[in-house]
């Protein structure tokens, strides 16, 4: 197969959303949609009034017209504007409750997601996964197959149950993938079924099987994934620490720098030799987005790169334009700082964290927001006392983590990601009391090549523009 070279890094909540992901696609890159908390988007969108209209036009083409009008019925706002914020409460996420209404969503969501992305080109569409919203990701991934996507990539975690779940869904079956829930045993373990006929009245008999790339951080975790994996890998991305959003904890004992940061040595960098050895196309991501990289990276018998930032920073992404403009000109006067937080995503793993002012990046706004979960994606689920399945978040009220057996020492540094990266695109959340969710905005902290992007093309570029600044003039990529 001749895969892309250039990976468009999947970006969410919503920074890499259909619009971005099919512009990069059509020029021939592979253009990949977020596939985090595609539910909630689309019922935020369909409240915002479904400005263009686009979620609509998507929902029309889904195979269960049912589920779709129950869904407009439901959601859809026709005054609603870009400034409607109160949204309505949603179905948090349960692995053993009754999951319909909250799958109808996730099919949904993603199917909309990847059918727009798809939509007036013949280029080749990814989404991309977290392996720890493991609840949320059966019928997601789904839904995006529903709608013909080409790849599906997953990272953060070590996601070997996943190939074989895109494998039953292929064949029109159900599938299911266990999941983790502290307190209980090895042989406890929970599976979490998803079986399509509890969301479509008549599931396709077969569906297109994407390829899978995993997203790693090492050598090891790229052959756990090439040898144990239920199913075929059909390419990994390895990811260094400098990459946005979430970045893998130091290999060993956690030690910082006297920034707070977290100190990555030698065991933290990837033998590429190694990973040309597994026999499997590879590609290069984090801090691999200068001119040169594309060259360096194919020196190195890697297939290409993954690029986040430049493209987060794009005309098309999610981001609101007003915080991709106070940042790019903090880059411009070369007073952008970027914190690679040790402890502020719940789920325990390196969050970066773009300082700006009026975001949650601010220790002061922190402070002031109210804690709450009310959008859950990044809960923890553990064994209550009497047995069942409990969730908690380190970034929800403290008692209420504590009362739930939640590690207190860890509350004082989370952030509610999934709030805040709502805000991030415009979708954030406002309550009675009138406080709105504030944005927190994520970008690797390599910005060298943000820099230089912006001197060649200014503050407001497109997709189009880093492309050819990578070097991959979509005419070129088009014509290997
Ligand atoms: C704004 C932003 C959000 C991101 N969100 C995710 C995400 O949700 N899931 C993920 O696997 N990677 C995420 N990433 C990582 C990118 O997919 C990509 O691998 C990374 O940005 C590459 O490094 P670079 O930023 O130095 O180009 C994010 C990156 C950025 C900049």
């Amino acid at each position: 197969m001749n895969h892309p070279r250039v990976i468009q890094g999947g970006m969410g909540v919503g920074v890499s959303d259909w619009k971005l992901a099919r512009s990069v696609s059509s020029m021939g890159a592979l253009g990949v949609v977020s596939g985090t908390a595609l539910d909630i988007l689309m019922v935020r969108r369909l409240e915002q009034g479904d400005q263009g209209g686009h979620v609509r036009r998507a929902l029309a083409a889904f195979p269960d017209q049912g589920v779709a009008a129950r869904i407009l019925e439901r959601y859809f706002r026709p005054d609603g504007t870009a400034d409607t914020h109160d949204f309505s409460a949603h179905p948090l996420w349960h692995a053993d409750s009754d999951r319909v209404a909250a799958d109808e969503l996730a099919v949904a969501g993603n199917f909309v997601e990847v059918y727009l992305a798809k939509e007036n080109h013949d280029g080749v569409v990814g989404i991309n996964f977290l392996e720890k919203i493991a609840v949320a990701n059966p019928p997601a991934i789904y839904g995006a197959m529903l709608a013909g996507v080409d790849y599906i990539l997953m990272g953060a975690g070590i996601p070997v149950e996943i190939p074989g779940l895109i494998d039953a869904f292929a064949r029109g079956e159900g599938g299911s993938v266990r999941i983790p829930v502290e307190g209980f045993s090895h042989g406890e373990g929970y599976a979490l079924d998803f079986d399509p006929s509890t969301v479509l009245a008549n599931p396709p008999e077969r569906l297109k099987r994407p390829y899978f790339l995993a997203i790693v951080s090492s050598y090891v975790l790229a052959l756990t994934m090439a040898t144990r994996a239920t199913g075929k890998v059909d390419g990994i991305v390895v990811e260094g620490h400098f990459a946005g959003g979430h970045n893998a904890p130091p290999r060993g004992v956690l030690s910082l720098d006297e920034n707070g940061e977290p100190i990555y040595g030698p065991k933290d960098t990837v033998d590429y030799a190694k990973m040309v050895g597994l026999n499997l196309p590879f590609w290069i991501g984090g801090a691999c987005s200068m001119p040169e990289s594309l060259e360096e990276s194919q020196r190195a018998g890697a297939r290409g790169i993954q690029v986040g930032s430049l493209f987060a920073f794009c005309t098309e992404s999610g981001i609101l334009p007003e915080l991709k403009k106070r940042f790019l000109e903090k880059v411009k006067a070369d007073s952008a700082q970027v914190f690679t937080h040790p402890k502020g995503s719940p789920t325990g793993y390196p969050f970066k964290v773009a300082l700006l002012d009026r975001t949650l990046s601010d220790k002061n706004e922190q402070q002031r927001r109210k804690r709450l979960c009310n959008v859950g994606f990044l809960r923890e689920l553990y064994k209550t006392p009497e047995g069942t399945i409990g969730y908690r978040c380190p970034a929800e009220n403290e008692k209420a983590y504590a009362a739930k057996g939640g590690d207190a020492s860890r509350s004082g540094d989370a952030l509610c990601l999934c709030n805040a990266l709502f805000a991030t695109i415009g979708l954030g959340m406002k309550y009675a009391s009138g406080y709105l969710e504030l944005p927190l905005v994520t970008v690797g902290s390599s910005l060298e090549s943000l820099r230089l992007m912006i001197e060649r093309f200014g503050l407001s570029y497109t997709a189009r523009d880093v492309l050819a600044f990578l070097g991959l003039t979509p005419a070129r990529e088009a014509k290997r």
